[in-house]
């Protein structure tokens, strides 16, 4: 069983980026965490980042069709990224959104996103950990 874990825009910048709100794991440290998880799961995971919205809407439609789920961080996408959702819906796979910080205590236009009404779920807040979480529950569902 397959897991797509795509990161989007800046999120290869994670270690540098304000650790208050991210935390200070690079993004390899990140899926190296997911690898290791889904070995013990008995799972792939299929980690990929693109700073452009097109790069990501490609990857999507090209993995879709081997995979069981999405786990996903749009990055600022998540605001407004309405071909990555249509993307997502269109893949008709259950996907959970994951945001490091908590989107809801900070500024008001990131409390809007557009990915949620067609995700399973979202995590929000939890750091690193929201990623395993979400691995943890779509193969729990998947099985
Ligand atoms: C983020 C939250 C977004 O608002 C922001 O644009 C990001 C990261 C998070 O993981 O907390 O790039 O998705």
């Amino acid at each position: 069983m397959k897991i797509l874990v795509i990161h989007g825009p800046n999120l290869n910048m994670l270690g540098k980026r304000d650790p208050t709100l991210y935390g200070s794991q690079p993004l390899a440290e990140i899926n190296a965490l997911l690898e290791r998880r889904a070995q013990e799961l008995g799972v792939d995971v299929v980690p990929f980042q693109s700073n452009s919205e097109g790069a990501l809407i490609d990857f999507i439609q090209s993995q879709a069709a081997q995979a069981a789920g999405i786990v996903i961080n749009p990055g600022a996408l998540t605001h407004y990224g309405l071909c990555l959702r249509d993307a997502l819906a269109d893949s008709a796979l259950p996907v959970i959104e994951v945001h490091l910080s908590n989107i809801y205590a900070r500024e008001e236009w990131r409390h809007k996103s557009v990915i949620a009404p067609v995700a399973r779920g979202q995590i929000s807040g939890l750091g690193w950990r929201g990623y395993i979480a979400a691995l943890e529950i779509l193969v729990a569902e998947s099985k």
